[in-house]
């Protein structure tokens, strides 16, 4: 009985075969329609005050571009395409623009540690990003996190404390508001670099990123969940892009009649335990061989037979309890009598 309920609930679950239908979504279609992103993130952990690390990234959507690597200060480039349509010079600039502001970030937050009251060990996060939807900006942010919790952000051109991130935040802002020209390069970031990065790294990684390639599907078994019990795992990797569309079906039956003929069958194996019941419970013996499958053995089996038809599995065991059921109900009614 177990067995029917794992094998239902992974029917419902990972509905669909051997057969896979593809993607129903491309990039394109995403890239016209949904907005993309392009996220510049930042994880700087202060362990005391001689000891920081930080690691920072660059995503377009789900997919990596860019890290950091700060043992050389270089921005390490992950596709062949992460440099956009950013020339040798513009890249050397902004490399050197991040060389430092990683090195001067470490460096004031150490100084300014006690004044903001950030407590060692203290973590920080900063999301960079900006927008583009029907090919056009729109839109970008910077938000800070302290210890995991919304800090600050920038918007406009100024730095505005969190809701609900207090005076401490409220005071830290007050003090970076006070750098004019460190707000303007964060603006001017927002506004335009990273907009026009986005949008040649769009351009530039273009077929990578609409290249459709199907899922692979297979079913395997999975760790046994118990005696007389299969677990049947459904695997579906190597395709792209993300959105996938997955049907697990056998013989293309529906999810109805499999639906009914299993409660057909948990019915009837509650009938025939009674059954068995009413027999031990009789003097007459030796009216069922133990050798005799058991129906939840048998569906096993024509389980693991993938060319057995589930209807046909359904008709058999339904006519064998039948069958088994009516001859030892009459036996045991017999006997009642
Ligand atoms: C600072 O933290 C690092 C990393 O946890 C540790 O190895 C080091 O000993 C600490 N230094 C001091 C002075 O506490
Ligand atoms: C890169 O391409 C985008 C869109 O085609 C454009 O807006 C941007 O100005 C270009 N940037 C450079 C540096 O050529």
């Amino acid at each position: 009985m177990l067995l029917l309920l794992l094998l239902l609930f992974k029917r419902l679950l990972c509905y669909g075969a051997s057969t896979v239908a593809p993607l129903h979504l491309g990039f394109h279609h995403s890239a016209s329609e949904e907005p993309l992103s392009y996220r510049f993130i930042q994880i700087s952990s202060f362990a005391n005050h001689s000891w920081a690390q930080t690691q920072s990234s660059g995503w377009l959507g789900e997919v990596q571009t860019e890290v950091w690597d700060s043992v050389l200060g270089t921005i390490r480039f992950l596709r062949p395409w992460s440099q956009g349509n950013f020339s040798k010079e513009e890249l050397k600039n902004l490399q050197a623009l991040l060389q430092l502001y990683m090195h001067g970030f470490t460096k004031q937050v150490q100084a300014f540690a006690s004044q903001f009251q950030f407590e060692y060990p203290f973590e920080l996060q900063i999301l960079s990003s900006c927008q583009m939807h029907a090919g056009k900006a729109s839109g970008s942010f910077l938000y800070g996190a302290y210890q995991g919790s919304d800090f600050l952000s920038f918007r406009g051109n100024s730095w505005k404390p969190s809701p609900g991130a207090g005076s401490q935040a409220q005071n830290v802002c007050r003090v970076l508001n006070h750098y004019r020209i460190v707000k303007e390069i964060v603006q001017n970031l927002l506004s335009d670099t990273c907009p026009g990065y986005l949008a040649g790294l769009v351009e530039a990684g273009k077929s990578d990123l609409e290249r459709q390639v199907k899922p692979e599907a297979w079913v395997s078994k999975g760790p046994s969940p118990g005696s007389g019990h299969l677990l049947l795992v459904c695997h579906v990797s190597g395709f792209h892009p993300k959105p996938v569309w997955v049907m697990w079906m056998r013989d293309g039956y529906s999810i109805l009649p499999i639906l009914i003929c299993l409660t057909v069958i948990i019915t009837l194996v509650m009938l025939v335990v009674v059954d068995s019941w009413f027999k031990k419970q009789s003097s007459n013996q030796n009216v069922i061989s133990p050798r005799e499958p058991n129906p939840v053995f048998s569906i096993r089996a024509n389980i693991q037979d993938p060319t057995s038809p589930g209807h046909q599995l359904c008709l058999t065991q339904e006519l064998w309890i039948k069958n088994r059921f009516s001859k030892n109900w009459k036996t045991s009614l017999k006997q009642l009598w």
